[in-house]
């Protein structure tokens, strides 16, 4: 089974419309539809979507979001529902990001109920699972991952994932500078298709399983060449187009 691999940047909330400009016109020479084999997608903040969305016209790039309500519509000040990102035509959101889990309390439950309202609407999500250091160093990795990414499959079922994807983040590397070695990264990433495959074996080989945490251009290769690590969730590496484009040849090279 050959996954397309998938490289998709997480801005967080970083830019603002002029600084988005310059990236999408920096990089729209290389995006053009056909240049690249492997998927891509630009995950911003709300507000800047159909700024992206216009901006990547004629490419392949994919636009996402970082968040949705867990709500349908109706009476949630300042929340943004899946039906509207489906509306704005964005294509994917980012679900359960480890910075939402700490700092804005997504639950489990929460991320599950985003995570179905979003395939309903046919916004792809991305699913973040990963482990703290403290849960790492007391050898609950396998545990921890395990527990997030059956919470969300038990509601949703594996469907939305193969259209989506799972991140793998690592707390402990995410804008560390400290990322996981590619072993102990597909170790992790085989305990979680080998858990998607209790689902479903055969959408088990074809959910594209993303590995994030301090991925950079000179450690892109490495990981991608791991039989089940499809791809990269970018941040900080992400924020500079000419960064985000290397590790995306790297992706590339692999469907050669
Ligand atoms: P960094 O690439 O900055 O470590 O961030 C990873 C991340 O959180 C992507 O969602």
């Amino acid at each position: 089974m050959t996954r397309t691999p998938f490289v998709v940047a997480n801005w967080k909330m970083n830019g603002n419309t002029q600084a988005n400009l310059a990236w999408i016109e920096s990089a729209k020479p290389q995006l053009h539809a056909g240049h690249y084999r492997c998927d891509i997608a630009v995950c911003a903040p709300a507000l800047y979507l159909t700024q992206l969305v216009d901006g990547f016209k004629n490419t392949a790039v994919m636009v996402g979001a970082q968040n949705c309500a867990s709500y349908e519509e109706g009476a949630y000040t300042g929340e943004i529902s899946a039906a509207m990102l489906a509306d704005v035509d964005c294509d994917l959101v980012i679900l359960g990001h480890s910075e939402r889990r700490t700092l804005f309390g997504d639950t489990d439950e929460l991320v599950a109920e985003k995570a179905k309202l979003a395939f309903s609407h046919a916004v792809m999500p991305i699913l973040c699972v990963g482990e703290t250091l403290e849960e790492r160093e007391a050898g609950r990795t396998i545990e921890v991952v395990t527990r997030q990414l059956r919470a969300v499959l038990d509601v949703t079922g594996i469907m939305p994932f193969v259209a989506g994807a799972i991140a793998y983040e690592p707390v402990w590397a995410i804008g560390t500078g400290k990322s996981a070695t590619p072993a102990d990264a597909q170790a992790v990433h085989a305990a979680l298709r080998a858990e998607l495959a209790a689902y479903n074996a055969d959408a088990s080989q074809k959910v594209r399983i993303l590995y994030g945490g301090s991925v950079k251009p000179g450690n892109a290769r490495e990981l991608f060449e791991q039989p089940d690590i499809d791809g990269a969730l970018v941040g900080g590496a992400a924020l500079k187009s000419s960064d985000f484009l290397g590790i995306c040849d790297h992706a590339n090279a692999l469907t050669e």
